[in-house]
């Protein structure tokens, strides 16, 4: 397993967990592959937080930072925030405001606190992501940078890499793939149509040798479907470099996932995702419920673009974080198929070590394939 990568970035195994969970990314780390915090909810002051915090747990080991700046969003050109969320905000009917309050109601989950009103904001922009790099390359263990729905503006790109840092980016088709290695990524994730959270639908086993051979000597690490070491072995035998995932750390100990959401990722099967765009305006695999549902249906109004559908759904959003076991049939749930096979839980460190011996596993097996001479 000592890829180029692995050995560029120092860690023993090519094992990168995108998380949202600070104990994830230092616990990963600590096991040898590589933590991958997702910033996108943080902002900059609450980011410096979550990095000191990890810096003190992974005695200099490397692990990554996660943004979002998509290609194109309305409001992109707007150089005034306030400017830019208000254009986003007016684009909004009413009618979809009514539907989205009236799907919470309906479902029992309760109103915010009269005391800590919503406020609107924009996330996922080049303004909101661009100080979110800044922090991170403040941290000396910070050692790649990577972002979701689009090629990073290049002055990012030279901002990291003049840094002495990796840059790279998820794609889910080759056209973007090949925007990525015409911008000089670092490295590319190739994300199967499998993988929770934003996604294509183009599957893993597909994506994968098809990324890897337009990318040439740039590095590609597959996303999109990996739960078992055994997928990992599949993953490098196409030729990946390391393996990216997000949906199996959903489960492990340290996860900060709502209990309720946890126990429906354990009764859910491999067919009970769908890729929806009723939560951000962008297909996004998750958890099939009430709410998705009810935006599938053509009664109700159609999701609107990114960033409207977002800033649409947000208080609702932070409604049912606020109360998850009252918003279990509704909850953004992303998560991906392997979710079918997430049925316990146990440690991040002893999940890298199953993904290793199933590795090790699968070599063995495909080894003893060969004719003896
Ligand atoms: C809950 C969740 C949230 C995600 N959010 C992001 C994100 O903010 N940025 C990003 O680059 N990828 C995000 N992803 C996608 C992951 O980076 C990763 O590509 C994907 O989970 C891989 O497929 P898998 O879920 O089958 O492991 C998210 C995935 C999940 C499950």
């Amino acid at each position: 397993m000592h890829t180029d990568l692995a050995k560029k970035l120092g860690i023993e195994y090519p094992i990168f967990a995108f998380t949202h969970c600070r104990d994830v990314v230092a616990a990963v780390t600590n096991a040898g592959g590589i933590g991958v915090l997702g910033a996108t909810g943080f902002n900059a002051e609450q980011l410096e937080v979550e990095l000191s915090w990890i810096d003190e747990r992974v005695g200099g080991k490397p692990y990554g930072v996660d943004v979002i700046i998509p290609n194109k969003y309305v409001g992109q050109n707007e150089q005034d925030q306030g400017k830019a969320l208000a254009m986003v905000k007016a684009a909004i009917p009413q009618g979809h405001r009514d539907f989205v309050a009236g799907l919470c109601d309906e479902n029992g989950v309760p109103k915010l606190p009269a005391d800590k009103p919503f406020e609107d904001r924009m996330s996922m922009t080049e303004a909101t992501s661009a100080p979110l790099v800044d922090v991170a390359l403040q941290h000396d263990n910070c050692k790649l940078i990577a972002n979701a729905l689009g090629t990073p503006p290049a002055h990012v790109i030279k901002q990291v890499q003049d840094s002495g840092r990796m840059i790279g980016a998820l794609c889910g088709k080759t056209k973007h793939a090949q925007y990525h290695i015409d911008a000089g990524l670092d490295f590319i994730i190739a994300m199967g149509g499998e993988g929770g959270g934003h996604s294509g639908d183009v599957s893993s086993v597909v994506l994968w040798p098809e990324v890897v051979k337009l990318a040439g000597d740039t590095p590609v690490i597959a996303a999109g479907g990996i739960g078992s070491g055994q997928q990992m072995a599949a993953a490098l035998a196409l030729g990946a470099e390391g393996v990216w995932c997000g949906s199996i750390w959903l489960t492990v100990a340290e996860a900060a996932t709502s209990n309720p959401q946890k126990e429906r990722m354990f009764e859910a099967g491999s067919s009970d995702t769908v890729r929806s765009k009723s939560f951000t305006g962008k297909p996004v695999r998750m958890l099939r419920n009430k709410w998705t549902d009810a935006w599938d249906s053509a009664d109700n109004p159609d999701p609107l673009g990114a960033p409207m559908q977002g800033m649409l759904t947000s208080e609702a959003t932070t409604r049912m974080r606020q109360y998850p076991s009252k918003s279990q049939d509704i909850t953004f749930s992303p998560v991906g198929q392997i979710v079918g096979t997430m049925n316990e839980t146990i440690s991040a460190r002893d999940l890298v070590m199953e993904l290793v011996t199933g590795y090790l596993d699968s070599a063995e097996r495909l080894t003893s394939l060969l004719p003896k001479s």
